[in-house]
This record gives structure tokens, C-alpha cells and sequence, in this order.
């Protein structure tokens, strides 16, 4: 029987989309923000740093369903049944472990789950011909920098095992783009990524104690910690404290569906900076978290952590032109969102 007029135009469009790391805290608003944009979405994750509640929670705000696959990004078996048995047409791939001070005590922790897990998966998508990615990079791979801001072009020297995860990995993506012209790959660097889905159902949900500015800021907020410890106050910036450039999750989760329509359009090898292109001091985002939640944050100035960087913002024009996005959101929205996200769920998920 003759097929429908159209019938092959609709099988040629990029629909299924198989996201790794998908219940975390960026991959589950990237999945938010793929359900709305229409994508049919497959998550992959093993749960070592979230928990299945928050696809619940995405499928609830967007009223569509994600098929979800617990397992391990480097477990081959997983990945080959998985794509035997979907019709995958890109990967967003956000699996890994990303506490820098962790990767720091333990480097082959690091190494095998964020390198050999790319790895593993990125020969199971050439064996099954699937030659679309977007990957989790991060600003990190600067190091310490000297530009202000940052264009992509800045050199590249992390000095932690995270960051040279990450920096590995966008070098072999590069090697296979240079081998294999017909993958288009996006290497997205991350630069502060905050907030929460406007929601309140979604957001981030750290074991322990915060590591970060933000949700440490949200938990002193909601009572769960006393005050704040401000990393020093001597650092060459406006008030002293270190500046940042804090990226509304939401706005970085539309930047990774802009960039995978540009991979549909056949684009090759993308490195982008996702960040607002502005930077804020520590004490500037205390001030406009009073201010948009009406919460007082004690703070109290303690002595610099090692390895802080005193300015790190994202000269954030390539993606703007490239991708035509750039961020929407203001800081005030970022607070708004994350004292909304833990108000509404104190104790995470
Ligand atoms: P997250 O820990 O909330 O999410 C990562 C997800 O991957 C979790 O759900 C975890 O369970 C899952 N996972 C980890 N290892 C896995 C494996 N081997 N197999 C399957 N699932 C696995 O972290 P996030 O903040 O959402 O970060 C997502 C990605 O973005 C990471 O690659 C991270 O390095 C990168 N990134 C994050 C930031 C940030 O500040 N949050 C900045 C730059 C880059
Ligand atoms: N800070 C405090 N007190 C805290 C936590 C942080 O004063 O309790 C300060 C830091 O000194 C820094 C700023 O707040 O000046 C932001 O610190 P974060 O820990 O929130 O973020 P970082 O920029 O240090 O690191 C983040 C990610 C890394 C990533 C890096 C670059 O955590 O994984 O951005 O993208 F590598």
C-alpha cells in the first residue's frame, strides 16, 4: 500500500531524544523545556545524585509522559539495548559527577564516570549511527582566566579532575567531528547555573550541605542553616566578594533545545558559552534574593576558599548569534524561583 504523502518528510523530522542524567537537577528542566518544544523524551540515569520523583514532576508540569530507563551511562549492555529497542534520534547528555572538591579526593571516580561514560556512550551512538549530541560542558574548563569576559576562544587550563573531565571529553567530541563530519556535536559551557522552574515543582535538591552560593542563600533563607559564610571580601570586585555570572536554569534548558534545533539543521561542531554575560558579586545576590523574597540572609565574611576565582563571566555573543538565544531572566527571577522551589518542597524532594 502506498504510503501517505508526507509519510517520509515526517520520519526524516528529529523527534526522540534520549537524555542521560535526565532526573538531575539541569536535565529535568532541559526535559521541561524538550516536552514543550514538542521532542519525544527518553531519560537514562541511575539515580546516584537524584531521584525518579522529579520526572514525576516534569511529566505533571507539561502533561506529556518521558519513558524512563534506570541504568548506567557506562554499562553497554543498558545503552545498546536501549537503542535497539528506541528510535533515537539525538542525545543530551548530562550524566556525571560534578562536585569539583569530590573529583579532587577522588580523581578515578571522576575519570570513569564522567570520561569513560562519554566514551562508552558515544560508541554505542556510532554503532547505532545516532550522530547528535549536546553536551554538559562547563566554564570551568577556563581555569583561571584573565579575560573579562570570557569568549570561547580564551585558552583552556582547568586545574581539577572535574575540569579536566570536561575538557577530555570536548576534545574527543572534537576529534570525532574532525573524523566524522556527518555528527553534529554542541559542547555547551555552563557558566552558574540557578533558580528553578517557575513552578516551584522542579529544582535543585544537593545532598548535605550546599557546596553553592544559591542553595546555600535558598537554605539559610527557609531556616535549615544559620548564615551565610561569604568567601572572602578582598578580592578586586565591586564589594569584594567574588562575581559570578548566574544563569536562570530555565534560560540555560532553552539553550540546550536551540541548540539541538541548530544540530537538526546539519551545524557539525558547536563550543558555546551558555551564561548571562554578566556578573554579579556574592553580596549583589544576597541583596536581591532580601529583596525579591522579603527573607533576611546573616551573613558573615569568613576567609577565601581555595581555588576561588575572584571574576568569572561569559562573553555570551557567539551563542546569541549562532543559536539566537540568549538568556530572559533577571536575578530578581532567579531568586523569586529558587525560594519558591524551597518553600514549596523544604527538604528537597
Ligand atoms: P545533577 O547531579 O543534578 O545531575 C546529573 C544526573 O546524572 C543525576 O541525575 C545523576 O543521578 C545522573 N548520573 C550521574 N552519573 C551517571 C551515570 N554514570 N549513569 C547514569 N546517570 C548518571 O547535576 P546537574 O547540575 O544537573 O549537572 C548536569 C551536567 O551539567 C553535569 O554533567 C555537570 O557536570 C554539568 N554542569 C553542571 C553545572 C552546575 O553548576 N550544576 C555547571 C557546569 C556543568
Ligand atoms: N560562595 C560563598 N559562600 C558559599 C558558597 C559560595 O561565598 O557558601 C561564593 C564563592 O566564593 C564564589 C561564588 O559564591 O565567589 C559562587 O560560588 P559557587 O560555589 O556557587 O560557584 P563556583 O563559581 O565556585 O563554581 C560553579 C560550579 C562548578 C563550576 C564553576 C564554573 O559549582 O562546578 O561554577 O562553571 F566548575
Amino acid at each position: 500500500m502506498a504510503q501517505p504523502t508526507g509519510y517520509l518528510r515526517i520520519k526524516n523530522i528529529m523527534t526522540t531524544v534520549l537524555v542521560t542524567g535526565g532526573a538531575g537537577y539541569i536535565g529535568s528542566h532541559a526535559c521541561v523545556e524538550l516536552l514543550n518544544a514538542n521532542f519525544d523524551v527518553l531519560v537514562l540515569d541511575n539515580f546516584c545524585n537524584s531521584k525518579a520523583t522529579s520526572i514525576k514532576r516534569v511529566e505533571k508540569i507539561t502533561g506529556k509522559s518521558i519513558t524512563l530507563i534506570e541504568g548506567d551511562v557506562r554499562d553497554k549492555a543498558t545503552l545498546t539495548m536501549l537503542f535497539s529497542d528506541h528510535q533515537i534520534d539525538a542525545v543530551m547528555h548530562f550524566a556525571g559527577l560534578k562536585a569539583v572538591s569530590d573529583s579532587v579526593n577522588n580523581p578515578l571516580a571522576y575519570y570513569d564516570n564522567n570520561v569513560m561514560g562519554s566514551i562508552t556512550l558515544l560508541e554505542v551512538m556510532s554503532e547505532f549511527s545516532v550522530n547528535n549530541i549536546v553536551f554538559s560542558s562547563s566554564a570551568t574548563v577556563y581555569g583561571f582566566s584573565d579575560d573579562k569576559p570570557i569568549p570561547e576562544t580564551a585558552p583552556l587550563s582547568p586545574f581539577n579532575p572535574y575540569g579536566h573531565n570536561k575538557r577530555m571529553v570536548e576534545q574527543v567530541l572534537a576529534d570525532i567531528s574532525i573524523a566524522e563530519p556527518s555528527w553534529n556535536i554542541a559542547s555547551l559551557r555552563y557558566f552558574n547555573p540557578v533558580g528553578a522552574h517557575p513552578s516551584g515543582e522542579i529544582g535543585e535538591d544537593p545532598n548535605g550541605v550546599p557546596n553553592n552560593l544559591m542553595p546555600y542563600v535558598s537554605q539559610v533563607a527557609v531556616g535549615k542553616r544559620e548564615r551565610l559564610s561569604v568567601f572572602g571580601n578582598d578580592y578586586p570586585t565591586i564589594d569584594g566578594t567574588g562575581v559570578r555570572d548566574y544563569i536562570h536554569v530555565v534560560d540555560l534548558a532553552l539553550g540546550h533545545v536551540a541548540a539541538l534545533n541548530k544540530l537538526m539543521q546539519g551545524c557539525g561542531l558547536l563550543t558555546l558559552n551558555l551564561g548571562a554575560g554578566r556578573g554579579y558579586s556574592v553580596l549583589e545576590l544576597v541583596q536581591a534574593f532580601e529583596a525579591s523574597t522579603e527573607q533576611k540572609i546573616p551573613y558573615e565574611i569568613v576567609n577565601r576558599r581555595a581555588g576561588d576565582i575572584a571574576i568569572y563571566f561569559a562573553d555570551a555573543s557567539l551563542a546569541k548569534q549562532v543559536l539566537g538565544w540568549k538568556t530572559t531572566k533577571t536575578l530578581e527571577d532567579i531568586c523569586r524561583d529558587a525560594w519558591r522551589w524551597q518553600t514549596k518542597n523544604p527538604n528537597g524532594y
